[in-house]
């Protein structure tokens, strides 16, 4: 397989495109097996993390087929919930199935790289994201350009998958995603491929205390840090 081309910003911006352009009718699928049937219960925490005010403005960064969009329309009292994603694939599956499920009356998708977003300034009362950090190529521009469009006082969640720190279950949750995830990804014939990438893009990523950090320098300030899942889930939060 050919190594998989991480160290230049542009080359990795337009694999991860290309990557969830092949992926994106199989994704959510993926999603439910490879996380054992439990990323939507992660996602609903996330929600409740975003704390999102009533009738507030709500944008989801890297929205991909809308999960996290949808439960911000379905599970808060915002007014409107943005889903912003790079891909177009990916938010074809959003528009269907959140047209199908809340006939899209408080949601708005729209495509645009989460790096120069197309919205002024103090525009959104919370902002979140899943599973995002990992595929930018600059994690401090992103935390910068959410900080930019969110409202002083407004609320930043960000969920990522990390790695855990205790001894025994390190090595069983290294083993299950650097071998079993790839083979998984081969086994059910989907992309071999986007599977060896999913492991790799967590080797490479920060810790979970130099994301709390990057968030900080972004200008966020009491940042915290939830873990689930027996620590391989990171939710970060902080304030504008
Ligand atoms: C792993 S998916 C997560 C999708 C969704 N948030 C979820 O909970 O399933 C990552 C998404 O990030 C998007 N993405 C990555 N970099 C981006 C960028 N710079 N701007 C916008 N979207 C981006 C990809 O297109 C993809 O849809």
């Amino acid at each position: 397989m050919q190594p998989i081309p991480f160290d230049n910003p542009e080359e990795k911006r337009r694999y991860v495109q290309a990557m969830f352009a092949r992926m994106a009718r199989y994704y959510d699928i993926m999603n439910r097996i490879l996380s054992l049937g439990r990323d939507m219960a992660w996602r609903r925490t996330l929600v409740e993390w975003a704390n999102v005010p009533d009738g507030g403005l709500v944008l989801d960064v890297a929205a991909g087929t809308g999960d996290v969009t949808r439960l911000l329309a379905e599970r808060t009292p915002a007014r409107l919930v943005v889903g912003l994603d790079f891909s177009e694939p990916m938010l074809r599956v959003a528009q269907w199935k959140l047209g199908r499920l809340l006939g899209m009356e408080r949601v708005r998708l729209v495509q645009a790289d989460g790096l120069r977003m197309p919205f002024a300034d103090d525009t959104f009362d919370s902002v979140t994201s899943a599973f995002a950090l990992r595929n930018a190529v600059d994690v401090a521009a992103l935390f910068r350009e959410m900080w930019r469009v969110l409202r002083p006082c407004g609320r930043v969640a960000c969920m990522e998958i990390c790695k855990p720190t205790a001894p025994v279950f390190r090595s069983l949750f290294a083993l299950y995603f650097n071998r079993i995830v790839p083979l998984l990804g081969r086994a059910l014939g989907r992309d071999a491929e986007a599977y060896t990438y999913l492991p790799e893009s967590l080797n490479r990523f920060m810790s979970s205390g130099q994301v709390m950090r990057t968030l900080e320098q972004a200008g966020f300030h009491s940042v915290a840090c939830q873990k689930l899942m027996l620590g391989t889930v990171a939710i970060y939060v902080g304030v504008k």
